[in-house]
């Protein structure tokens, strides 16, 4: 593939309920709001975020990844509230593969809402049709049915499981491996 993506210009996106866009720092108090929610961190290799400058370093990754371009981190603003209920996007972008992994964190308040089903089908797109990424892959723990389910909704294949793979909060973790190639996205 001769195509060759830079993360130059962090894409903004306007979705029915949504604006997907870079943080800026006063963001913090809703991104700690979001990761110091147990519900949250609970399958994810994070421990819930216990002062506001947890969050701060939070949005210094979000500008690490960018910087060394293995990733894009949205947050997710509701643009009725103008308030930010969550956050997703790409790392470990692997160049010479063509192929990203997608994450994504929402405020329990507005689970089973279809928000992140929004979200997260622009990110794919854009992952797809300007990136041009030949799959995409997500990392989930087996126990975490919503995230599946999510997965699932959006047409990503379950490859497999990886045994023990992390050691997260004193214990390891399985991880279950989903992903979508560039033929199967339509
Ligand atoms: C995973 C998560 C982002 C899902 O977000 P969400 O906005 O609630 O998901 P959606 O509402 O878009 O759901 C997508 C589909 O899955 C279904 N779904 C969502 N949660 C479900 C659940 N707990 N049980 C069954 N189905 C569920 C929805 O009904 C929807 O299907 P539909 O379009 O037919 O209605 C959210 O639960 C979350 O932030 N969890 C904590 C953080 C986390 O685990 N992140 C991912 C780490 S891998």
């Amino acid at each position: 593939m001769d195509f060759d993506f830079t993360f130059t210009n962090f894409p903004r996106f306007e979705t029915e309920r949504f604006i997907l866009r870079k943080a800026v720092e006063k963001d913090c108090h809703d991104i700690f709001v979001l990761y110091s929610n147990e519900q949250v961190t609970r399958y994810t290799p994070l421990t819930p975020f216990k002062s506001i400058n947890d969050a701060k370093n939070e949005l210094n990754w979000y500008d690490t990844i960018l910087r060394e371009q293995t990733g894009f981190r949205w947050v997710i603003e509701e643009a009725e509230s103008k308030k930010v209920i969550g956050t997703c996007g790409f790392l470990n972008y692997k160049k010479e593969h063509n192929r990203i992994e997608i994450g994504y964190d929402l405020n329990p308040s507005y689970w089973g809402k279809g928000v992140m089903k929004e979200a997260i089908s622009c990110i794919i797109s854009f992952a797809f049709l300007t990136m041009k990424m030949n799959k995409i892959e997500a990392k989930v723990e087996p126990e975490n049915q919503s995230s599946i389910r999510l997965l699932e909704k959006l047409n990503f294949y379950k490859e497999g499981v990886l045994r023990q793979h992390e050691f997260e909060n004193g214990k390891y973790v399985d991880l279950a491996i989903f992903s979508i190639l560039r033929r199967e996205f339509e």
